[in-house]
C-alpha cells in the first residue's frame, strides 16, 4: 500500500509562479474556483455539542454559521437575513437560546433554518414564510471533525472524503478530546503551509528536535495523487511518540505498527492532519490575504488519558508549538523570497514529490494549465 516517497516523483517539477502567491487577482480566483467548492474542515464537531451551540466559519470569503438544531442535527447557513440581507450573527461561537434572530428587524429563525418570525409581513400580499428560510450550506461530519462546503452542488461528502477516511478509521479519532488548542497568523501565503508540511526534505535543518525522532528518510506515501496527500514516517527506537522526552504523553490512540509511526495527512484546501501513536494535532488554514494565513490548532488526546498520572499534554504540545513556529518563520521567509522581482520557479527534487502533487492538484483545481 505504501510507496517511498520517490516513486510518485515526475521529472521537471517545478515551483509555482510568483503570482500564486503574491497576487490578489489569483487569491479572488482561488475562492470562486477552490474555496467557494471545496469541502472545508470547520473544526471539531463536539464544539456543537448541544442544541443551539453554533460557531460562524469564514468560508471563501462568506460567514457561514454552523449550528445544532433541536433534532440533534448539525447544518450550516449563510448569515444573511432574508430580509434586508443583514448579517444575523457576530460573535465567533455561543448557543442560540431558541432561534437566531437579526438584529435589525427581527425576522426570527428556527435552528434548522425555518423563518418563524416576520413581523408586519402577514400584510403583504402571497408573503408565505416557507419561501424565505436561510440559505444552506452543506455539512457533514466524520471521525469527529464538521465539514462545510457553501457550493450549490457540493461533491457528495462521503464520495469525496472515502480515499483518506478509510485510512482514519482503525484511530478512533471520533472519540479524541480535545486538550489544548492555539492560533497562529503566518504573514505568508496560504499554499506555502500546504507544501511546507508535505515535505521533511527541510527538517534536519529547520527542526532540529523533529530530525532525531523522526529521521526524514523513513517516510512512505500512501496518497500520492488527488486532494488528499501524505503518509507515515517511522519513529526511531526507543522514542515512543513525538514530544519533547520522547515517552508517549497519553492513552495510546495507535496498535500494532502504527505504535512506530506518525501519520501526516493533507487535505485540500485547508486541514492538516498529524496522528501520532499517543496524540492527535491538526491545523485548519484560513487565507485571509495572499500573503496572509489564519491556523488554528487543537492536539487531541484518547478520552480518559486525563485520569492517568502519566497524562503529560505539554509534552506534545510545546513540541509543536516549537516546530510549528519555525515552519511558520520559514514560510514567512519563503514569501518574502518568492515576492521578488528576480523569483522564477525552481525544480523540486523527489523529496519534494508530494508538494509538487499538491501543486499539480491546485492547478487542476484552478483550471489552469502552467
Ligand atoms: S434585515 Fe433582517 S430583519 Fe430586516
Ligand atoms: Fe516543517
Amino acid at each position: 500500500m505504501f510507496q517511498k516517497t520517490a516513486s510518485s516523483y515526475r521529472q521537471g517539477a517545478k515551483t509555482l509562479p510568483g503570482e500564486f502567491y503574491t497576487s490578489p487577482d489569483v487569491f479572488a480566483r482561488e475562492r470562486e474556483a477552490i474555496f467557494a467548492r471545496q469541502w472545508h474542515c470547520a473544526g471539531r464537531a463536539v464544539r456543537l455539542a448541544a442544541p443551539g451551540d453554533y460557531l460562524l466559519r469564514d468560508v471563501a470569503g462568506e460567514s457561514v454559521i454552523a449550528v445544532r438544531g433541536r433534532d440533534g442535527v448539525a447544518r450550516a447557513f449563510f448569515n444573511v437575513c432574508r430580509h434586508r440581507g443583514t448579517r444575523l450573527c457576530e460573535q465567533a461561537s455561543g448557543r442560540f437560546a431558541d432561534a437566531i434572530q437579526c438584529p435589525y428587524h427581527a425576522w426570527t429563525y428556527a435552528t434548522d433554518g425555518r423563518l418563524i418570525g416576520a413581523p408586519h409581513m402577514q400584510d403583504v400580499e402571497d408573503f408565505d414564510t416557507a419561501d424565505y428560510p436561510l440559505h444552506q450550506a452543506a455539512v457533514a461530519e466524520a471521525h469527529g471533525f464538521l465539514f462545510v462546503n457553501v457550493d450549490t452542488g457540493p461533491q457528495p461528502f462521503d464520495e469525496w472524503f472515502r480515499p483518506v477516511g478509510e485510512r482514519l478509521a482503525r484511530f478512533g479519532l471520533a472519540s479524541l478530546e480535545a486538550g489544548h488548542r492555539a492560533e497562529y497568523e503566518v504573514e505568508a501565503n496560504w499554499k506555502l503551509v500546504f507544501q511546507n508540511y508535505s515535505e521533511c526534505l527541510h527538517c534536519p535543518i529547520i527542526h532540529p528536535e523533529l530530525a532525531s525522532l523522526l529521521p526524514y528518510q523513513s517516510s512512505a506515501n500512501d496518497l500520492v495523487e488527488g486532494p488528499f496527500l501524505g503518509g507515515y514516517m517511522d519513529l526511531t527506537a526507543p522514542h515512543e511518540s513525538v514530544t519533547m522526552t520522547g515517552r508517549a504523553c497519553a492513552r495510546p490512540i495507535a496498535h500494532g505498527d502504527d505504535r512506530r509511526r506518525a501519520y501526516y495527512y493533507s487535505v485540500m484546501p485547508n486541514l492538516l492532519l498529524s496522528i501520532h501513536p499517543d496524540y492527535v494535532n491538526y491545523y485548519v488554514a484560513t487565507p485571509l490575504a495572499a500573503d496572509r494565513t489564519r491556523i488554528e490548532s487543537e492536539w487531541l488526546f484518547a478520552p480518559g488519558s486525563r485520569d492517568d498520572g502519566g497524562f503529560n499534554p505539554a509534552d506534545a504540545v510545546t513540541f509543536w508549538d516549537i516546530v510549528n513556529r519555525q515552519d511558520w518563520r520559514i514560510i514567512e521567509q519563503s514569501q518574502q523570497g518568492i515576492a521578488s522581482r528576480r523569483y522564477t520557479p525552481g525544480p523540486y527534487s523527489p523529496r519534494e514529490s508530494v508538494p509538487a502533487a499538491w501543486d499539480r492538484e491546485y492547478l487542476r483545481l484552478m483550471n489552469c494549465d502552467l
